[in-house]
């Protein structure tokens, strides 16, 4: 359906787009696109062991506990505002695991919190949030559930094509801000670099058997600027590119934080994903552009990959973590750091909470389970340092 709707569309576009459209409308564009579809089981969403992938908050509890570190600290490091009105804003919350945990952890150490807001795109995985937070939460603790059921709230936010997305309706808060795995799956355009040639833009058209394919197309002048700039810093950084190479941009970012930023006081701000940082990303020996799908567990980095399956499968890309740090290095009312997921969980004293449960832990099977998992937030071969965390501390105004 995803793909009858895409023949037409590239048609009334005059016969090719650019491939940040193409990505757009296979995740979101219309009903049927990946992340707004609409379901009737946990098995149909892309998150877990039943859809395509599983993300860091399927790992245990560890990754709540590291939020709930920032946010203790966050109300604990405050006397000018009321620690009664923080709030949780969690960007695309997924199947609502993170969430449950995080309430779980403040509730068990009593921390206070006025509201946990999740900003999601799809009214289908709203009502599949709802149901995984309530099961996951009455399984605890029902008294949980239901003190949670007051401080719960979500809000739709609309996606278009042009701006991608329109969170604007939303009301400044005081405290943490998650972004996990949110970035990665904005559409993002595919730039072509040559030393002898001109910059060009990929993108797809509508073969003669009827079948999309990869077309290239002279790029335009906002692209051109980001792709001269990116060749400019590589050079800073010892690398001369001397073959053709694909750069992927997102012209999206910059804007969604912009909006992110103004809805927040006073507070953090923790984007996590998966990427690299420039002089990796723009050495000499990344030539390929880093989008790829996923598939029932299944990563295919061959971007021909990305054309089948339109609409059932995810399409993703590694961040480009430099260009969150030349965002905030412009921003008068707030620092951040960049580190890696392990140096963010380490921080953030995991291990010392890991150490001080495992009396506990020895005595049941989820020892195994937990162990397993931190291995796998931690260790440099799975997610350790693939994930990196940029971590923004906002100043309040008044103290600005
Ligand atoms: C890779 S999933 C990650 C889900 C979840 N955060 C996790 O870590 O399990 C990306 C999610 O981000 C959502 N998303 C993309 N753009 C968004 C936006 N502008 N605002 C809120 N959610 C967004 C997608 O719909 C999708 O559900």
């Amino acid at each position: 359906m995803v793909l009858q709707y895409l023949k037409n569309f590239i048609k009334n576009k005059g016969g090719w787009i650019p491939f940040d459209s193409f990505m757009f409308e296979c995740l979101y564009g219309n009903d049927d696109s990946y992340y707004m579809r609409k379901n009737t089981s946990f098995s149909g969403l892309p998150f877990g062991p039943s859809g395509d992938y599983v993300t860091s908050a399927s790992l245990g509890q560890w990754m709540a506990k590291a939020y709930v570190h920032s946010y203790a600290r966050l109300i604990g490091g405050t006397s000018s505002v009321d620690k009664e009105v923080f709030a949780i804003r969690e960007y695309g919350p997924g199947d609502g695991e993170l969430a449950a945990k995080i309430l779980i952890e403040l509730f068990d150490r009593d921390i206070p919190i006025k509201k946990y807001q999740m900003l999601e795109i799809s009214q289908s995985f709203i009502e599949f949030q709802k149901t995984k937070i309530a099961d996951i939460l009455k399984q605890y603790d029902e008294s949980l559930y239901l003190r949670a059921n007051k401080i719960l709230e979500w809000k739709l936010v609309e996606v278009d094509c042009e701006e991608f997305a329109t969170n604007t309706d939303i009301e400044p808060i005081n405290g943490l801000v998650i972004a996990n795995e949110i970035i990665d799956s904005f559409p993002v355009k595919v730039a072509l670099w040559q030393p002898k040639g001109e910059i060009l833009e990929l993108g797809i058209r509508i073969n003669d058997e009827g079948d999309l394919e990869f077309q290239n197309r002279l790029a335009d002048d906002t692209l051109i600027k980001k792709v001269l700039h990116r060749k400019n810093q590589a050079k800073k950084n010892g690398h001369f590119w001397a073959t053709p190479r694909m750069l992927d941009i997102c012209l999206h970012t910059e804007r969604w934080l912009k909006i992110l930023m103004s809805k927040l006081n006073y507070g953090e701000l923790i984007i996590s994903d998966y990427g690299l940082e420039r002089y990796e990303l723009d050495s000499n020996s990344r030539i390929e552009s880093n989008v790829t799908a996923f598939f029932n567990h299944t990563q295919t980095s061959k971007l021909n990959e990305c054309l089948k399956n339109v609409g059932s499968q995810d399409l993703t890309y590694l961040v480009d973590f430099s260009q969150l740090s030349e965002f905030f290095f412009d921003q008068s009312d707030c620092y951040f750091n960049l580190k890696s997921q392990a140096a963010w969980l380490i921080d953030s004293g995991v291990l010392d909470q890991f150490a001080r449960n495992q009396d506990f832990l020895s005595k049941s099977y989820r020892m195994v389970e937990e162990v397993g998992n931190l291995q796998k937030l931690l260790s440099d071969n799975e997610m350790g340092q693939s994930f990196l965390f940029c971590h923004v501390f906002k100043k309040n105004s008044s103290e600005a």
